[in-house]
């Protein structure tokens, strides 16, 4: 099982352009993105090693993606743990976007 207790809070990091998972206080995790108009386009989560396999992901994830339909963009999941994210939550199938050669393009110009 990859759920668990572990008591976390999810931020969104305007600046940095990421939402980070603190875990009393630290950060133990970020999933990030840049945007593309009204697109939102996650391409890299990570947790720290320390802190896998508590289900931190998950709740990230979740509270990114609650995060994104809330301010009314789309998901576009380059990340491939959001896209098999996205593959067991349906409910964001009307807010996410295919990863098309043209976003992955221009993700590759923003990241340098
Ligand atoms: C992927 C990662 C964020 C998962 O964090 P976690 O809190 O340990 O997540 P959980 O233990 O709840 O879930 C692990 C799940 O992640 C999946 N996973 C691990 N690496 C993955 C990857 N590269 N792409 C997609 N899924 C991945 C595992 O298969 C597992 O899936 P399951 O729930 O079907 O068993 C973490 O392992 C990590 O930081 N990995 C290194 C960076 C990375 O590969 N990021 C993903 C691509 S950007």
């Amino acid at each position: 099982m990859s759920e668990s207790s572990t008591t976390a809070v999810v931020e969104r990091v305007d600046t940095e352009r990421r939402y980070e998972i603190l875990v009393e206080g630290r950060r133990v995790g970020l999933t990030a993105y840049r945007d593309l108009g009204g697109r939102r386009v996650f391409f890299h989560t990570e947790i720290d090693e320390a802190f896998a396999g508590q289900g931190l992901a998950p709740q990230l994830v979740q509270q990114a993606l609650d995060d994104v339909r809330a301010s009314g963009m789309r998901i576009v999941p380059v990340c491939p743990y959001v896209a098999k994210f996205l593959k067991r939550h349906d409910e964001f199938t009307d807010i996410t976007d295919r990863v098309t050669p043209d976003v992955l393009q221009w993700l590759k110009s923003q990241l340098g």
